[in-house]
């Protein structure tokens, strides 16, 4: 029997989407343990950036109690390319494992925008999902929009501002900036995610506020026209060039959208509707546009494709999601799953085009 492969899963890390990770991590882990081929070593990283080997229940990374509760030890990997392995000590005793692959299940700033990616590259260790650029693109709004733009990927109207220009500001910038683009206006930090820094600008006298809101999430931000319509998403994994598509789903969040609290509370009423009903030339359009889209980003591995489609029967691209969340009920594995994959083959599809790449 081939030996078993060990499958570092990396998770927490220093975004606000630290507790998402868990959860998704947690998730991930559980359905990793059922494959004989993987050995798996969490490994978490804390809201400081501290990385810890751990050893506790997945309950407790749900829970959010995994450091409290342990069992933690200091973890360190390496970017030498003749030191594949996850160093931890033990009671004075230094301890390594070989690592064959990592698994990065880190959401927004830190882990899903290239930074990790990286740093895997220069370790010369295989890693589920996006490359550097992919991931680093796909984070920031702002670059994202801009190669769907020059793509000719439909998006909805934009505009990119940064707080040095915010801030050395005269009075007719912002009008200038805005002017033509029809309200609600949508303020969102470039590089943010599960909806974090985002507001719903009803009218021009609510717009400095929300600019100055999502300045608290990042020095640079996206402001965007209001789509109405539905809140459609494609899961896609693969290599580069066209990858496999899932079945669409919707969103129908219970409120003017879908923030954070629409996604994560237990209390949301919000709907994930897999798969959603569409006309078959809606479909097509869609996966299109997925598809276009992937390859615009030289996405591998992995990605959510998120859509708009307007009241007006068109197709406009929101985002792609390069680590999209990954629970039980997230669309990611739910919409492979109409699609007949089980999570845990899911899973291994994703490692084993980790191994694939660039070949
Ligand atoms: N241009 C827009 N028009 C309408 N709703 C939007 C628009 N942009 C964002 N939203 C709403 O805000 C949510 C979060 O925005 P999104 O761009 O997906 O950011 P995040 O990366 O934080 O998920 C979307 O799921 C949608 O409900
Ligand atoms: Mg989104």
């Amino acid at each position: 029997m081939a030996s078993r492969k060990n499958i570092v899963v990396l998770f927490g890390g220093r975004s606000g989407e630290h507790e998402v990770s868990l959860s998704s991590a947690a998730y991930i882990i559980d359905t990793l343990k059922q494959c004989e081929a993987f050995h798996i070593l969490p490994v978490a990283i804390t809201r400081e950036g501290r990385w810890y080997a751990y050893g506790g229940p997945t309950q407790a990374m749900r829970e959010d109690r995994w450091y409290a509760e342990g069992p933690v030890t200091p973890a360190t990997l390496v970017p030498d390319t003749s030191k594949p392995y996850l160093f931890t000590k033990r009671d004075g005793r230094s301890i390594t494992y070989p690592v064959d692959c990592v698994f990065p299940v880190l959401h927004g700033p830190f882990g899903e925008d290239g930074t990790v990616q990286g740093m895997l590259e220069l370790s010369g260790i295989p890693y589920v999902g996006c490359g550097v650029a992919a991931s680093a693109i796909a984070m920031d709004k702002v670059f994202a929009n801009t190669v769907f733009d020059q793509c000719a990927i439909p998006h909805t109207p934009w505009r990119a501002l940064d707080r040095y220009t915010f801030i050395h500001r005269d009075e007719k910038m912002l009008d200038d900036l805005v002017q033509g683009m029809h309200y609600p206006l949508f303020v969102k930090p470039a590089r943010g995610g599960s909806s974090l820094g985002i507001r719903r600008v009803a009218s021009p006298d609510e717009l400095v506020d929300a600019i100055e809101f999502a300045f608290q999430y990042d020095r640079k931000l996206v402001i965007e026209e209001g789509v109405r319509g539905r809140e459609l998403e494609i899961a896609a994994f693969g290599g580069y060039g066209k990858p496999i598509l899932s079945p669409v789903g919707e969103i129908v969040p219970d409120r003017e959208f879908y923030d954070y609290d629409s996604k994560y509370k237990e209390d949301s009423a919000s709907e994930l509707i897999a798969p959603a009903k569409l006309r078959d030339d809606q479909l097509m359009r869609l996966r299109m546009i997925a598809s276009e889209a992937w390859q615009a980003l030289d996405c591998y591995g992995m990605a959510r494709i998120d859509f708009f489609l307007t009241e007006d029967d068109r197709v406009l691209l929101n985002e792609i999601n390069t680590i999209p969340g990954f629970v039980s009920i997230s669309m990611y594995p739910r919409l492979f799953r109409e699609a007949g994959y089980g999570d845990a083959e899911l899973l291994r599809e994703l490692i084993k085009f980790a191994f694939l790449r660039d070949s």
